[in-house]
């Protein structure tokens, strides 16, 4: 008789899920798509364990509904789609994947600036389009992305590693955040100022923190209206950080040079919404961590916490240690 019950909410590599299947019950949902919300609370419901992603709502309604839950484990960094604090209120710990997936995703989010800045993805549908007849003097120009300006929303652990690939390219570096970090900049020689300062002085802007209600919408109008003229802005984070109106507005009127973005709001973006045709905007879907090594690092995470969880551990990597608390 298998000790636990566990819900994962998407396939995991075999071999990765080896060490679990040898103790626990697993159910593994086998689509494609996630769970919808319904089957996700009735699947966990007799669970001792959840591993699941960022596509899944975890609130209270799910784990009242799951009175024997004594872990969920999410196999990402970001948490914003998990209740933490009912989970806190329950003393259930919640694990993520931070570390495993930094450089990675710093990979993409200065892909995302090579590309916006350089004009990649309209080249490619200039060839594609049949329109490529002539080396032009004046075509298809981009803007320089070394020796520029870059202003880094949050100094995490991705925000630093992205900051690092600016060095290579002799870019000046400023940052922005709760609180300075200074053991961090000053490896990276990047200077700590306010949000207004980043966006009035920075040529590229790369956002790096989690989404929060205090990010909520942190680039609105106002903000987008601070930036300089033809600026960058790249987004690795959550969507829900940019506000999507307020940056069409400002890429139709040619205030913001380019966008990059790899996480949207909602995700998908239905086919039809004025972003997906956006010229001098590339959009690319939610793939910041995506690569062989990195996906099996995070499913690896995400099972260890699971794990530890189960059998009453403290979880590798818990967001709310405080139910630790007193134990
Ligand atoms: C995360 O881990 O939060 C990323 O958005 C997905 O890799």
């Amino acid at each position: 008789m298998k000790r636990w019950h566990v819900f994962i909410t998407r396939r995991l590599p075999d071999d990765i899920l080896a060490p679990l299947v040898e103790v626990a019950e697993v159910d593994v949902w086998p689509d494609r798509f996630p769970p919808p919300y319904e089957e996700l609370r009735h699947r966990t419901a007799p669970c001792d364990g959840l591993l699941c992603m960022l596509t899944d709502r975890i609130d209270a309604a799910l784990m009242d509904n799951a009175p024997h839950l004594r872990v969920i484990s999410q196999m990402a960094v970001g948490y914003d789609n998990i209740d933490v604090a009912a989970a806190t209120a329950r003393r259930i710990p919640v694990g993520h994947t931070p570390g495993v997936l930094t450089e990675s995703t710093a990979d993409l989010a200065f892909a995302l600036m090579l590309a916006a800045a350089r004009r990649l993805l309209d080249g490619v549908r200039f060839i594609e389009q049949g329109l490529w007849q002539t080396w032009e003097p004046f075509g298809l120009l981009g803007q320089d992305v070394h020796g520029k300006t870059l202003g880094i929303v949050g100094l995490g652990r991705i925000g630093a590693a992205t900051a690092r690939r600016a060095l290579g390219f002799g870019m000046r570096l400023l940052y922005t955040g709760p609180r300075e970090k200074p053991d961090v900049a000053a490896a990276l020689g990047a200077t700590y100022v306010s949000f207004d300062e980043l966006l009035a002085k920075s040529d590229m802007v790369s956002i790096h923190c989690p989404l929060t209600p205090a990010t909520y919408h942190l680039f609105d109008a106002d903000a987008f209206a601070r930036m300089k003229p033809g600026a960058i802005l790249v987004n690795t984070a959550r969507g829900g950080i940019v506000d999507h109106e307020a940056l069409l507005a400002v890429i139709r009127t040619g205030h913001l040079g380019a966008a990059g973005l790899d996480v949207t709001e909602p995700e998908p973006l239905p086919p039809d919404h004025p972003l997906m045709q956006c010229e001098r905007l590339i959009l690319t879907p939610h793939i910041g961590s995506a690569t062989v090594e990195t996906r099996r690092r995070m499913a690896q995470r995400a099972i260890d916490n699971l794990l530890a969880g189960l059998r009453g551990e403290r979880l590798p990597s818990c967001v709310n240690p405080e139910v630790y608390a007193d134990t």
